[in-house]
């Protein structure tokens, strides 16, 4: 599929075939795709639990409002994203020329220490463009997704024994659609969430 198809077919999907699985092997070569997306300084600060047990995702769901895709979809996914992933650096930059090393691992520490606020943001950031990844390839393989902030993060901490140096982003069903897709939802248009120049400055026309 043309990737402007893709995006234009992608939607959040609430109803699924409860009778459908994902195997191991399809989730691999999902994330295979996920683990391209792109992340400050590489670090890749994301972390994703896949939860296909009908006892977790009971649970899961009584954390989340009760939503029923939670159950209905083969697979609920917790984006989680990694506060500590600056940490990773040595590692990541293990293979790198050495003085690609040795100009930023120092820097990579220097920009994080200490930044309580920034390593929160950073988390979100990178781990919400990975769940985007993950959404548009998905769809690429004939999958839905609907992403998820409606929940508890402290319950679904626990239930899925999450460890402090993470938080919970987002919450990902996957799975095949049931119900036919609904109208496509508003869109602000282009003219008035793109601006030229400055946020003063006019909405993008090309007229
Ligand atoms: C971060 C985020 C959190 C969301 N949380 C929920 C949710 O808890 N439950 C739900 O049904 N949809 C949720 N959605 C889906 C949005 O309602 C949906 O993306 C929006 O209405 C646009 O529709 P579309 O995705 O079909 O284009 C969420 C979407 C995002 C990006």
């Amino acid at each position: 599929m043309e990737f402007s198809q893709l995006v234009h077919q992608r939607q959040s999907v609430k109803s699924y075939d409860s009778g459908k699985t994902i195997t191991d092997a399809e989730l691999k070569e999902l994330f295979e795709d996920v683990i391209l997306s792109p992340s400050s300084f590489n670090l890749q600060h994301w972390t994703f639990i896949a939860v296909r047990g009908p006892e977790t995702k009971k649970k899961l769901k009584e954390a989340a409002w009760g939503q029923q895709q939670i159950e209905d979809s083969p697979v609920t996914l917790l984006v989680c994203g990694k506060l500590d992933a600056h940490e990773d650096a040595p590692e990541i930059y293990a293979e790198a020329p050495p003085a690609i090393r040795e100009k930023m691992l120092p820097m990579i520490q220097k920009f994080y220490a200490d930044q309580t606020q920034l390593v929160r943001d950073e988390a979100i950031r990178n781990a919400s463009l990975a769940a985007m990844t993950l959404m548009y390839s998905a769809k690429a393989r004939g999958w839905d997704t609907c992403p998820m902030i409606g929940f508890d993060p402290d319950a679904v901490a626990k239930i899925l024994k999450i460890t402090p140096n993470y938080i919970p982003v987002m919450m990902l069903v996957v799975g095949y659609q049931k119900d036919a897709p609904r109208p496509r939802s508003h869109r602000k248009p282009v003219s008035e969430v793109v601006r030229l120049e400055s946020l003063q400055g006019a909405g993008l026309t090309a007229e």
